[in-house]
């Protein structure tokens, strides 16, 4: 499948069986610690005895000294930008390897081989590179489209049931946003994740991007749950995985929609059962965190779609496959809405 999101045309591979990137000239991988090993016989031939760099995947690495460190590693290893940086694992491994790739010498090639649901229809799709800082989910990044990404189904095998329900997620949300034919397919409870819905998904996400790199425009219609999703992985200590988190949000933002008069009840409980039918929580289990209201206000003043005048930016339901982005000036009620979800 080939792209354009901007300036820049890339490509999306796929493939079940072989997995195969063309090489050219010098080439250096960041590599998710745990798929080197659960994936050591497909990956050796792939790495050729070039050299690794093995990241541990947790939100607590997705940071600027582990950038530092694989940029270091770049530069100890001679790579230049003609050389090929190619990032081989989930949402945590592709944000960073990507934010490396985009500041090293202004820019470098930039392979990415997704191992997750999620970062095959989401994190590698789209261009937008993110490192957490001072405790903030994605405080700093870069827009930086990979040229090549190679879409192997054969990493799903050992994708744990929270790395599919984190993609479920983002495929809902998908499939609520703009793809009613992908909706009627999830509403048949697909338990496994096919090329079908892979495919589908990563068209759904190009078509917000390609004439809104930037995220200026349509593209933050993609922000579907995340405001409240990232509040709520940073008041859990990001032991809340980001897919749950962002149905929740998903949820919360259906709940405002209804307040707002904006969507009529039916639409409301449709929205609500879909993830319901993906075994998706309606609260914060106590397990992950108490409410802290002091800090969820804090965290919503520095969301990214806060804008100068402090105000949020909310993207809430018109309808079914329909969203519009709404002004919030009361935090004060969103904070309260926050806190529901914890009891
Ligand atoms: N840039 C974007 O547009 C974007 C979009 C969505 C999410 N994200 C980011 O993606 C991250 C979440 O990514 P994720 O859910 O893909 O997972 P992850 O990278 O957080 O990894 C989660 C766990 O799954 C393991 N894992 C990875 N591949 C595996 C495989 N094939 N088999 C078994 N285990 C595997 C990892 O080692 C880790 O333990 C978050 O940091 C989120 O902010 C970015």
């Amino acid at each position: 499948m080939k792209f354009k999101i901007g300036e820049k045309s890339g490509e999306a591979i796929f493939s079940s069986d072989s997995l195969e990137i063309t090489k050219h000239g010098s080439r250096i991988f960041v590599i998710d610690k745990k798929v080197s090993e659960l994936h050591e016989r497909l990956l050796n031939p792939v790495i050729d005895g070039d050299p690794c760099y093995f990241i541990c995947a947790r939100e607590e690495n997705k940071t600027l000294p582990i950038a530092e460190d694989i940029l270091n590693f770049f530069l100890a290893n001679g790579i230049n930008r003609q050389s090929q940086i190619i990032g081989i694992g989930g949402g945590i491994v592709t944000d960073i390897t990507g934010f490396a790739a985009s500041v090293f010498k202004r820019g470098c090639s930039l392979i990415l081989v997704p191992t997750t649901f999620l970062a095959m229809i989401d994190a590698a799709i789209g261009g937008k590179t993110g490192l957490n800082y001072a405790g903030l989910k994605n405080c700093l990044g870069t827009f930086f489209p990979a040229d090549k990404i190679y879409i192997h189904t054969g990493f799903l095998k050992t994708n744990t049931p929270e790395n599919l329900l984190n993609g479920w997620a983002e495929c809902i949300k998908i499939a609520l946003l703009a793809d009613q034919q992908l909706y009627e397919m999830l509403r048949e409870k697909q338990t496994d994740v096919n090329a079908d819905i892979i495919h589908r998904a990563i068209a759904g996400k190009i078509s917000y991007c390609q004439n809104d790199p930037e995220d200026k425009q349509q593209r933050q219609h993609l922000n579907l749950g995340h405001t409240f999703g990232h509040v709520l992985e940073s008041l859990t200590g990001f032991r809340l995985p980001h897919g749950v988190a962002v149905a929740l949000g998903i949820r919360l933002a259906t709940h405002l929609s209804l307040e707002k008069e904006m969507i009529d009840a039916q639409t409301h409980q449709q929205i609500n059962e879909i993830l319901d039918l993906y075994g998706f929580p309606r609260k914060v289990s106590s397990y992950h965190s108490e409410f802290d209201a002091v800090k969820t206000r804090l965290l919503l003043r520095h969301d990214k779609k806060v804008d100068k005048d402090h105000v949020l930016n909310l993207v809430l339901f018109a309808g079914m496959h329909r969203v519009k982005i709404i002004t919030e000036y009361d935090y004060g009620g969103i904070v309260d809405r926050i806190a529901d979800l914890f009891v």
